[in-house]
């Protein structure tokens, strides 16, 4: 283990590098007319993955870092899917051909929150303007608390193949202290419905870090999880970000565990899985090895999007809904992430567009490096420069860097090849970080690296 001053060191603020550059260092000067130009340009040869965001839940959970908005009435939802159905009309419009769809992904928010026949609503209207076939992965996030039997069906009906559920841990001190009571029997109905429908592919979401919690309780928490039976498990920090989330206020900071518990709690996990048969993926996913995410893992061909890790092959990702971002072959596209300011642009007849940022030759070079680095843990700085056609000197302002780097044991470099230590895995946001040419240390933007 790492010593405490070396952690203390690294548990600075670091992106989570979902995107290079990250969100934060997107701009107006991309906008819609920006946007629909890079849509036209997409070669109708080109698979498409597609993102749709649903930022509605019943109640908030404290720990909440999500883009999301409790409502206690449906009609907000029903005028935002209307608003949704005309955004994908217009993107479809702008692209000009039809596209396979080769993977869909719902998140939120809950897309649960939606009623089965706005989830059927939904789905028609993404299969009435994209080509879908045996292989598209459709996957939706699921909060699973009062999902009822008609939800489920309408999930399967859609055809949905992949469902996301979030749990975090069946403690109850620790569900209390973040005002989410969640019961393992009510979460066992869910998953065992979503089988029953068809929907075989099964992930979950668990959180260590969270008030009262302590490697006891993550650990039994994983225990309990196992018996669900997930092809897929989500290990996520607490990212604890109250200047940003005003909610987490609720959250009682002196229950909160330090870094040194934050390390053996993940630790812990990490262990108790690998010796149950899961394989560990990048920095906070798991998946069983015979699972496609763990053989990409092997392959070199897994991804990093919004959503985390991916097996998700598509150059080009579509978002849609409020504040969802599309990762182009040009650059990312942020849509507005204020309901009003959404409804408005679409009212008017353009696209949603917020900001973005077009891609550097620069950009892309640090992007391959720092998305190679999440997912394999080992990069070959020449090799990666090379598929660029540039050489490693462009990254000579980062090798004092990857040597403090090596000299705190959290990477080893033989000339240009760097491999993340054991130890190093947790805080491989750091080691990014070292590329990341936007990066400034910037308490306020981004949660804490441990
Ligand atoms: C959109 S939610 C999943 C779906 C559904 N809303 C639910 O909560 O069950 C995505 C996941 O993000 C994780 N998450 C949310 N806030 C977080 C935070 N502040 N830090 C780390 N992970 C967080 C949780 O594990 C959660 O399940
Ligand atoms: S964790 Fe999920 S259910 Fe809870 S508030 Fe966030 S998005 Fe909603």
């Amino acid at each position: 283990m790492l010593s405490p001053e070396i952690l203390a060191k690294y548990d600075q603020p670091v992106p989570r590098y979902t995107s290079y550059p990250t969100a934060p260092h997107f701009t107006e000067d991309v906008d819609a007319a920006t946007h629909a130009r890079w849509l036209a340009e997409i070669p109708s040869s080109e698979s498409l993955s597609l993102y749709i965001h649903i930022p509605f839940c019943d109640t908030m959970c404290w720990f909440c870092g999500c883009h999301t908005k409790i409502v206690n009435r449906y009609e907000p939802i029903t005028t935002y899917l209307d608003h949704m159905t005309v955004e994908v009309e217009r993107v479809a419009e702008t692209l000009g051909k039809r596209h396979r769809a080769s993977h869909v992904h719902w998140g939120g928010g809950t897309p649960t929150s939606l009623a089965p026949a706005d989830i059927l609503r939904l789905s028609g209207s993404l299969h009435a303007h994209f080509d879908f076939d045996e292989k598209s992965e459709f996957a939706v996030e699921i909060d699973p608390r009062g999902v009822g039997d008609d939800t489920i069906a309408a999930l399967g009906k859609a055809g949905v193949t992949r469902a996301s559920l979030g749990v975090q841990d069946f403690s109850p001190k620790v569900q209390q202290a973040v005002n989410r009571i969640q019961p393992f029997d009510e979460t066992k109905r869910v998953i065992d419905g979503l089988r029953g429908v068809g929907i075989a592919e099964i992930n979950v979401d668990l959180m260590y870090g969270l008030p009262h919690q302590g490697t006891d309780e993550v650990l039994a928490t994983a225990e309990k999880v196992l018996q669900l039976e997930p092809a897929r498990l989500a290990l996520f920090g607490y990212a604890h970000v109250p200047w940003m989330k005003v909610h987490q206020k609720m959250i009682d900071e002196d229950a909160l565990p330090g870094t040194e518990d934050r390390w053996k709690q993940a630790g812990a996990a990490r262990t108790f899985l690998e010796d149950h048969g899961f394989v560990t993926i990048g920095l906070d996913h798991f998946a069983r090895d015979d699972d496609p995410m763990a053989v990409a893992l092997k392959a070199g061909t897994l991804h990093r999007n919004f959503q985390g890790y991916t097996t998700d092959r598509a150059d080009t990702l579509v978002g849609f809904g409020a504040s969802s971002i599309s990762s182009l072959p040009q650059g990312y596209v942020q849509n507005f992430p204020q309901l009003n300011l959404y409804r408005r642009a679409l009212d008017e007849g353009r696209l949603p567009t917020a900001r973005g940022v077009e891609l550097s030759g620069d950009d892309r070079l640090r992007r391959a490096l720092i998305e190679r680095l999440m997912c394999d843990l080992e990069i070959d700085l020449g090799e990666i420069c090379g598929e660029h056609g540039m050489t490693p000197d462009v990254l000579a302002g980062a090798r004092p860097k990857l040597e403090k780097l090596a000299a705190d044991g959290l990477i080893e470099l033989d000339g240009d090849h760097l491999t993340v230590t054991p130890d190093g895995r947790l805080l491989v946001r750091c080691v990014g970080a070292a590329f990341d040419a936007y990066f400034e240390v910037a308490e306020g933007k981004h949660s804490k690296a441990v």
